[in-house]
Formats: C-alpha cells, sequence, structure tokens
C-alpha cells in the first residue's frame, strides 16, 4: 500500500473530532475521501501531515511509520498536501511560487518541472509573470497544486480541489488530476461534489461525524443511492 491510516483519533482542545479513521490508498490510484461540510475531511488530511497536536493512531507512507515524524518531514518524504484555502504568496509571481515547492527528485515518483507544469496547466502557462494576487480562484486553486508538484511528491492529498471553480475550470481540474494519476501520482481526494468525484477516483471512502461509514469502488457506491442520500448532500 502507498498510504495506510489505521484508528486515526484527532482532537482540537476539548473536541474529540476524529474517530477510529482508517482508510488506504493502493500505488497510482485515484481515492475520494467524500463528506459533508463539518464532517472531518480537512481535518484528516491535516492529521496525516503532522498538523493537528492532538492526534493518535498510525500513518504507514510507502512502508514507514510517519506517525510521529513532523511535517516539514513527511512532506520531504514526498507526501504532498494541497490545503483548502490556496496559499499562494500573492505578490510572488507564477514561477516565483513554483520555485517555492522546489525539492529534489525522487526515485519512486514522476519527476516535474515548469514545462511539464504548465502542460499540465495551460492557463498558469500564459501567465508565468503575474503576481499570484491578480489571478483567479480557479488559477490559484491550480498554481497551489502546481506548486506541491514542483516537490516530486508520490502522493498528494488534494483538499476539495473543485470547490468554487466554474464549470469549464472543473473540467480542466478534472483533466489535470487524470494526466497526473496516469504519470504515476497517488492522490487522495476530498470532495462533497459526487459528481467531480466519480470523474477521476477508483475507490471512496464517505466520512460522517468523524468516522468512516462507507468504503468501496465508485461503482458499489453508484449502486447504494441509500448511502449516498443518508451521507451526500447532492
Ligand atoms: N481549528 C479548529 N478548532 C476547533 N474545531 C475545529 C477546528 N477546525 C475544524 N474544527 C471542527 O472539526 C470538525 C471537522 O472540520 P473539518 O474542517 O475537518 O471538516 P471538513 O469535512 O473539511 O468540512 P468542509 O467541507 O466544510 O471543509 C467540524 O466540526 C469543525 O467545526
Ligand atoms: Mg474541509
Amino acid at each position: 500500500m502507498k498510504l495506510t491510516v489505521q484508528d486515526l483519533n484527532s482532537h482540537y482542545g476539548p473536541a474529540h473530532i476524529l474517530f477510529d479513521i482508517g482508510f488506504e490508498v493502493g500505488e497510482g490510484e485515484v481515492v475520494a475521501l467524500l463528506g459533508r461540510n463539518g464532517a472531518g475531511k480537512s481535518t484528516t488530511f491535516r492529521s496525516i501531515v503532522g498538523l493537528v497536536a492532538q492526534r493518535t493512531g498510525r500513518i504507514v507512507f510507502e512502508g514507514k511509520n510517519v506517525s510521529a515524524k513532523p511535517t516539514h518531514e513527511i512532506v520531504r518524504e514526498g507526501l504532498g498536501y494541497v490545503p483548502e484555502e490556496r496559499r499562494i504568496f500573492t505578490d510572488l509571481t507564477v514561477e516565483e511560487n513554483l520555485e517555492v515547492g522546489r525539492q529534489p527528485k525522487r526515485p519512486n515518483a514522476p519527476h516535474w518541472d515548469r514545462e511539464k507544469l504548465f502542460a499540465l496547466f495551460p492557463n498558469l502557462g500564459e501567465m508565468k509573470n503575474r503576481p499570484g494576487g491578480r489571478m483567479s480562484g480557479g488559477e490559484q486553486q491550480m498554481l497551489t497544486i502546481a506548486r506541491t508538484l514542483m516537490g516530486n511528491p508520490s502522493l498528494v492529498l488534494l483538499d476539495e480541489p473543485s470547490e468554487g471553480l466554474s464549470p469549464k475550470i472543473v473540467e480542466q481540474m478534472v483533466d489535470a488530476i487524470l494526466t497526473m494519476k496516469k504519470e504515476g501520482v497517488s492522490i487522495v481526494v476530498s470532495e462533497q461534489n459526487l459528481h467531480f468525484a466519480r470523474l477521476i477516483s477508483d475507490r471512496a471512502y464517505i466520512i460522517e461525524r468523524g468516522r468512516i461509514c462507507f468504503g468501496g469502488t465508485m461503482a458499489e457506491l453508484d449502486a447504494r443511492p441509500d448511502i449516498r442520500d443518508a451521507h451526500l448532500s447532492l
């Protein structure tokens, strides 16, 4: 397995948020983590990369137990994280933002450079020298993903990549994610949008109130409209 999460429990202060979360991601798979607002998707991702102080459980990435490692070490192992809030540098240009994400090549992960990233996100190639602050939300979202790919991750966590995007930009995002998969990047994508998730994912887990309540292929989920209707808002 590329990534295994076992018995993950997370708290914010006195509030218990995640309860025994467990899921797996195979080599080269795209796995969706589906759930409504406040279900615990972002907390799950933040816990995996070590950004939630109070968490217990086991996170195994490429056979290594990274549960106790600090965030910068986990990222340096090749686990990329694209947060929900697009954290680009507004005063830096597109190219400069990409440089911020640069990490050495990794033997077990596809290598990305500017040219390859501008092919993946043609929009960005047309605004190489534009400051991040003068880009649309969708363009900033693409830049955040491209910057993470500059680190040559073998797996990326994408937190709601379709959120707030126009239909045309959503289409480009689908194409980009499918290309990333084809290149060999394993992907976990959190989503509320089942339609978007269906276009890109091999399998899905549903999280509700901090617990995983379904895991299966997209076809298995489509065969269970009861589960879909009970746990997802469409
Ligand atoms: N920093 C925090 N301190 C306290 N509680 C928090 C914090 N961040 C999130 N929560 C709570 O944890 C729960 C899970 O939130 P989380 O952001 O993980 O959900 P989500 O599934 O990502 O939702 P969304 O789709 O709205 O992004 C919610 O009840 C939220 O209010
Ligand atoms: Mg979230």
